[in-house]
């Protein structure tokens, strides 16, 4: 199988349709002088994906959904903190999509829900609460079984929706990127769960792009986060009927732990500065679980020199905007 075959066989995978595509590409001159960094810089706007306050997440249930469907299956299951963005994704997904939703959420059962946790209960999803996120998995595994048994047809979707066939949606936005006719030299965005970083890599392979994905992580080491792409790299490779590092993710991945700071989603001075200056400049909202981590990350290496003129950098807008109303 080349990788030619291999990108005919992800073109069609049974997706559906969840907001329209593509997400604009806009540029960003005035973040960028801000900002002082050499070359070009534009953002993917995930974050303006017309479902359910977009994201990332979108992108992986076009063919997570799909899959379910076709399996018959009547209601998701996944999980995720309480102000969990792919779990509000999932909710919304489900709805669109005239399922049933059922989320394991780990933290305390909000006495007032705001943000994602107002969302997911507004989207009609059955939501279980559990301590701990060592509850989360076998939480959903009793779910599953309940509702199994209840004559139900659930679909466990891991967290994140980080599993190969997830991953490929943003495979997907590779594509989507070269009919949009803008091939960056560098894409910069946050990594935690896997799927986005080693969905872009794949993308990059797939659609035979020369462009270096740096994965900003959210909480994880980047031994970690390097294992978890590269296993679901390999998932896809074998999904997609190519040789074991076809892709060549090993070679391919670049990951910084170096701005999530004090852990996930607490602010550092630098995520404050890339949260304030991209609103201020673009009107461009982020958060600091994920997306002004990233942004910090990027901010970092153009103000060190390191995106040259005559280069373009694009930072991948995952979304995450919700989080802000938290
Ligand atoms: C807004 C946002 N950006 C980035 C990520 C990271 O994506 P992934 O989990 O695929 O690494 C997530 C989810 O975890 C997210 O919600």
């Amino acid at each position: 199988m080349s990788l030619a075959a291999a990108r005919e066989r992800l073109l069609a995978l049974p997706t559906v349709r969840l907001g329209e595509l593509p997400t604009p590409i806009d540029t960003a001159w005035r973040l960028r002088d801000a900002i002082g960094m050499g070359g070009k810089l534009v953002v993917k706007r995930d974050d303006a994906l017309p479902f359910g306050f977009g994201g990332n997440k979108v992108r992986k249930l076009t063919l997570v959904a799909a899959a379910a469907r076709a399996d018959g299956c009547d209601t998701l299951v996944t999980c995720g903190g309480v102000q969990s963005n792919h779990c509000r994704a999932t909710a919304a997904a489900a709805a669109a999509l005239g399922m049933h939703c059922h989320i394991v959420a780990n933290g305390e059962r909000p006495a007032h829900p705001t943000g994602n946790a107002r969302l997911v209960q507004l989207l009609g999803a059955e939501i279980t609460y559990v301590a701990d996120r060592t509850d989360r998995n076998p939480t959903m595994a009793r779910v599953a079984a309940e509702l199994q048994a209840a004559g139900r047809r659930p679909h466990v979707i891991p967290l994140g929706a980080s599993t190969p066939l997830g991953a490929l949606g943003l495979a997907l936005g590779i594509g989507e990127l070269v009919t949009q006719g803008i091939v960056p030299d560098t894409i910069v965005a946050a990594t935690s769960s896997g799927g986005t970083q080693a969905g872009l890599i794949a993308g990059c392979a797939l659609f035979e792009v020369p462009t270096r994905i740096v994965g900003i992580s959210a909480d994880d080491p980047v031994a970690e986060i390097r294992r978890v792409v590269l296993e679901i790299c390999g998932g896809i490779e074998a999904l997609l009927g190519l040789p074991t590092g076809a892709l060549g993710a090993a070679e391919r991945f670049e990951a910084d732990a170096g701005f999530f700071g004090d852990g996930y989603g607490i602010p550092t001075p630098a995520s404050q500065e890339a949260q304030a200056l991209a609103a201020r400049t673009e009107a461009l909202f982020t958060d600091h679980w994920y997306t002004a981590k990233a942004l910090s990350g990027l901010i970092a290496y153009g103000r060190a020199g390191r995106f040259r003129d005559g280069q373009t950098t694009m930072f991948w807008h995952t979304g995450g905007q919700v989080g802000l109303l938290a």
